[in-house]
């Protein structure tokens, strides 16, 4: 017998016991494991009945996702094994814990009974990797809950509790005590009545006619899909449940399935679900490291960054204390955090007690002593090196020996902050990004001395605060600002040209994203682009940038917290076209001489994304970032880049590095230097590669 499955006898009951540590996932061994369990109990006439359930933390959790991008016919049989569940001449009863997710809850419904513990979280999120449930989820949960309830799970993906579950008659039992005590002794009553109900012979329930339901369904679900085919797909597959025999309806849920999985979006998805996972490996550190304990914290500086990030660890149960050099602001930044948990617990996100139980685990404080417990330090003071390097020798003489301290730098050199200290072994870049308090995604920048104990301590950190962390290597603007300042050059560039700002705009919206550059610029302040370029300028020896953008930000304009900028925001965050922008753009091309051109959505599309692109791969060839997919996972989470189209390094190769390389060559003849060709996508072409070749340096080796 397979040891993926566990055959014990309890009584007249054959217990069979899936055995995939950590979470029984349905690998290869499982199924067959399960096949030769049924075969043996039946051939047993002492046994009158089975339990079917998950050893250690949970029942099947769901597929296994190294199958996932296999052939269907070389997956694992789940179609199979819960056909033979389903016609075995003994009744089986699915004894849930943990989760029972995707595949999972599918085998569940194949079984005759469900029981379950009452931590159990049931679901088929099949969705948000781009697929449907493809093992007849679609057709069996429409006929044992209602209807609606059953389209909602499996459109959005989202899991219920085991008390739903109950009550929707998903599940028969909750167990209070011991799940498998429970389980048998359920199963020893099934056997006794011999009754051997199946899902697959029930019908859907629905009071109002088939036809007006999918009508109101399809508009709701069409507006939510916001352009992703999948959701459509497990509708079309619902549908079958209800106007199909229910062998029928199996076999369109294959089709549609099959459907989905070959669709570029579910690639897209699939891509940046296992770049995720991939994130949390640091190169060059060995499995063996084990993180360090994180007990308390300390943030520097209570202002737009510092109050969320001490809202991460709060939410954590982290206690946390804030220490600011100005009492005014250190007030104003608590209130700030009061504030938006007040306004998540309005609208119903948090309970008023649960409130009161973050605020009382951050702690303001003026005095710098108070940190010297912390394990865990992150400063968000003023963008200085001069303020860095200071604060850094200060927490350096304060803090516990072996405390980790983190910078929340966007464009500093870790390494010069690292060595204002005496222990630069603890010391690297915790870049948030704004608001630290929702955005997911975290850089965690690796400068030459830190050791690897604090990386996977960091890495980790990340994760208990909800957070991807993503390890990068030191440059300016690290990974994803780096990129973003290309991007944003271009959009600027092409306005000069003609393009209008809701033109380009527009053109990253038909991609998917949520705002294009000129939004996004807004949004974030234009006074801080402004800043830079007039930097640069003095630098390079010229009296000052005169763009349109800084025309813009001249003439009091700095995006959505003045009212206006690239647009005005005269209904609080609604961009509006605007004709004094509009002018200012127009006079600034005049002045330079420029005749304006038309530029198509495609042109634009293709100028902002290869400049993405183009410096991803310098990026990579550099070793800041350790492989193509953390840059997308950089992208997905902080850009707002739709996880669809799996990222800009994803989507390039979506579209033929080759085909890629040639307009990027095209736009370099067209436009000159800030389109020259990185020079690894030169020869992952010529080598007929991917960036998944490129193996990449160490950032450290770097920096
Ligand atoms: P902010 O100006 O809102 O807050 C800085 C706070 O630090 C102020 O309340 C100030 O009183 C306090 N402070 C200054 N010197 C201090 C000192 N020596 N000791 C203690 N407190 C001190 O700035 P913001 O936007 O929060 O930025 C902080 C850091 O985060 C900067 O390094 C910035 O580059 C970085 N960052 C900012 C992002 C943003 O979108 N605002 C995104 C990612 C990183």
């Amino acid at each position: 017998m397979s040891e993926m499955v566990l055959y014990e006898k309890h009584g007249p009951v054959a217990v069979l016991t899936i055995n995939n540590p950590p979470v029984n996932v349905f690998s290869p061994g499982v199924p067959e494991g399960i096949k030769a369990g049924l075969e043996r109990g039946n051939a047993d006439p002492e046994v009158k009945a089975f339990v079917l359930i998950g050893g250690g933390r949970s029942f099947i959790a769901g597929a296994d996702v190294k199958t996932f991008n296999l052939p269907r016919e070389q997956q694992p049989d789940m179609r199979g094994t819960i056909a033979k569940l389903e016609a075995n001449p003994k009744p089986v009863v699915a004894a849930m814990h943990g989760n029972a997710l995707g595949g999972g809850l599918e085998v569940a419904m194949g079984c005759h009974y469900r029981v379950a513990s009452r931590a159990l979280k049931v679901g088929q999120p099949e969705v948000k990797l781009g697929v449907i449930p493809g093992a007849g989820g679609t057709q069996r949960l429409p006929r044992v809950i209602p209807l609606q309830e059953a389209l909602t799970m499996i459109v959005t993906g989202n899991p219920i509790s085991a008390e739903k579950a109950h009550e929707f008659g998903l599940i028969d039992e909750l167990i209070e005590g011991d799940l498998l005590e429970g389980a048998v002794q359920f199963a020893q009553r099934a056997g006794e009545s011999g009754e051997l109900p199946k899902i697959r012979d029930r019908d859907v329930k629905l009071d109002i006619p088939a036809h007006m339901f999918f009508n109101v369904a399809t508009e709701r679900v069409r507006k939510e899909a916001r352009g992703l085919i999948a959701p459509l797909l497990c509708l079309e597959a619902v549908k079958g449940a209800v106007e199909l025999p229910f062998d029928e309806g199996l076999q369109r849920e294959g089709e549609l399935f099959l459907q989905a999985q070959r669709s570029d979006q579910s690639r897209g998805l699939r891509h940046i679900f296992f770049a995720e996972r991939e994130a949390a490996k640091i190169n060059g550190v060995d499995r063996s490291v084990k993180p360090r304990e994180i007990r308390s914290a300390g943030v520097l500086g209570a202002g737009t960054m510092g109050g969320g990030i001490a809202m991460n660890f709060a939410n954590a149960g982290i206690p946390v204390t804030i220490y600011e050099a100005n009492a005014e602001n250190l007030e104003r930044g608590l209130a700030t955090i009061r504030r938006n948990y007040e306004n998540t617990a309005k609208k119903g996100r948090l309970t008023l007690e649960q409130v009161e139980e973050r605020m009382a685990l951050i702690r303001g404080t003026l005095s710098f002593e108070d940190l010297a417990d912390a394990d865990y330090v992150i400063e968000a003071v003023f963008e200085d090196m001069n303020v860095k390097r200071e604060v850094f020798g200060r927490l350096d003489a304060v803090c516990k020996p072996g405390a980790i301290l983190a910078s929340n730098t966007s464009t500093l050199d870790v390494n010069e902050i690292a060595r204002a200290t005496s222990r630069p072994e603890q010391v690297l870049g915790m870049h948030f990004f704004s608001p630290a308090n929702v955005m997911k995604l975290l850089e965690i920048v690796r400068p030459d001395k830190v050791d690897d104990q604090t990386l996977v301590t960091s890495v980790q950190l990340a994760k208990t605060l909800g957070k991807v962390g993503v390890v990068v290597g030191v440059c300016d603007g690290f990974v994803g600002n780096r990129m973003i300042n290309q991007y944003g050059r271009e959009a600027q560039q092409m306005v000069e040209e003609g393009a209008s700002p809701r033109q380009v705009d527009d053109a990253m919206h038909a991609l998917g994203l949520p705002m294009g550059p000129f939004e996004m610029s807004d949004m974030a302040g234009l006074d801080i682009g402004y800043a830079i370029r007039q930097r640069q300028a003095q630098e390079a020896g010229r009296e000052k940038s005169d763009t349109f953008m800084d025309r813009i930000v001249e003439a009091g304009r700095k995006g959505q917290k003045t009212g206006a900028g690239v647009y005005s925001y005269a209904n609080g965050r609604t961009p509006e076209v605007d004709p004094v922008a509009e002018q200012i753009i127009q006079d600034s091309r005049a002045e330079k001489g420029v005749e304006p051109r038309e530029l198509t959505q495609e042109e634009i599309t293709k100028r902002l994304v290869y400049q993405l692109v183009n410096e991803g791969a310098k990026i990579l060839e550099e070793g800041i970032a350790q492989r193509a997919s953390d840059i997308d996972v950089i992208y997905v989470y902080g850009y707002g880049f739709p996880a669809s189209r799996g990222g800009p390094m994803h989507y390039a190769e979506t579209v033929g590095l080759e085909n890629v390389l040639a307009d990027i060559k095209e736009f370099h003849e067209q436009h000159g230097d800030t389109w020259k060709p990185a020079p690894l996508l030169e020869r992952l072409v010529r080598e007929g590669k991917t960036f998944r070749d490129a193996l990449s340096a160490q950032p450290s080796a770097v920096s």
